[in-house]
């Protein structure tokens, strides 16, 4: 038998991790734990960036993005511009099951929602709604909805996303990925979460990544599947979040010049190999992440490995 590991970001609340393991340390396989996890989270209200009580798009509507993968199959399935459901990680693990697809978007994602009885729920928590009152309701000048993105934007409280990767027992890696996106965001508009290769990428014979922060960026590298080819290729964990993050940090660069980005203009990239080790790694120095094996009591939270340009 192997060690099971739980990776996750720092956000993620110690309790639902330790249940994770238990569930690991009992035989569970990685995808449900995944799964679970991620539910918990998605049900945390105090947690702004994924599913009840996420911020909501510059009109007002929470649209949730998530994604699943598992890398024993190299199965997958997503959802993005979600509204209306309260566990978007678990109507994106249902598409890779039930469909020959693997994204489903707004309209068509909802319609899936509802034929497989997805638990629906308003997702816009009073806590929320406030939040969005206070910084982008009262904006009443703005010519039209592109205008009044970037009139939010300067309040925008930036990305965060929830990254759980897995590891059962028996070897198989599997990751779940659940945000509301960047707060404030133009209707319609997905990041990186749902996208597999963008913010998610799994294989159970190489390893996986997760990704978090400034999705238009991780988008563009494709840095979850750049990660995990890296690993296939040989790199050491180390080096492929490295490699990885540092191609993160010049896109970075550039995208300042490119537009007056003002907001979360950093990225954070979990890794974890075939053989359970972990790494985190940022384009800033104050996020951490935490692990939890089958040997520790309680997850260990440690800072990522920044990596930036000069
Ligand atoms: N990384 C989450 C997002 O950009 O939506």
């Amino acid at each position: 038998m192997l060690m099971p590991v739980l990776l996750a970001n720092a956000e993620v609340r110690d309790e639902y991790l330790i249940a994770g393991m238990r569930m690991l340390r009992e035989g569970a396989h990685a995808g449900d734990v995944a799964e679970y996890v991620a539910r918990l989270v998605e049900d945390d209200p105090e947690e702004h960036t994924v599913g009840y009580g996420g911020y909501p798009n510059v009109l007002g509507e929470v649209e949730l993005d998530a994604s699943f993968m598992d890398g024993t199959t190299l199965q997958a399935g997503a959802v993005a511009a979600l509204k209306g459901f309260r566990h978007p990680i678990s109507v994106a693990r249902e598409v890779m099951r039930r469909l020959p697809h693997v994204l489903l978007v707004g309209e068509g994602a909802a319609r899936f929602a509802r034929e497989i009885g997805a638990e629906p729920r308003e997702m816009l928590s009073p806590e929320a709604r406030r939040a969005w009152q206070e910084h982008v309701g009262m904006l009443r000048d703005a010519p039209d909805t592109i205008a009044l993105t970037w009139q939010a934007w300067r309040h925008a409280r930036g990305h965060d996303t929830m990254n759980v990767i897995a590891r059962d027992m028996h070897g198989n890696l599997c990751t779940a990925v659940s945000t509301s996106g960047v707060a404030w965001k133009y209707p319609g508009r997905v990041g990186d979460s749902p996208l597999i290769g963008a913010g998610n990428y799994c294989d159970s014979r190489y390893g996986a990544a997760t990704c978090m922060g400034l999705g238009e960026a991780a988008m563009r590298l494709a840095a979850a599947a750049q990660a995990v080819t890296l690993l296939r290729l040989g790199w050491s964990l180390v080096a492929a979040g490295v490699e990885v993050t540092r191609q993160l940090a010049q896109l970075l660069g550039r995208s300042r010049a490119e537009h007056p980005m003002r907001v979360a203009d950093w990225v954070r990239v979990l890794i974890m190999d075939a053989q359970g080790n972990v790494g985190g790694f940022a384009t800033r120095d104050d996020l951490c992440y935490k692990v939890i094996t089958a040997e520790t009591a309680t997850p260990l939270t440690q800072r990522v490995m920044c990596v930036s340009v000069g």
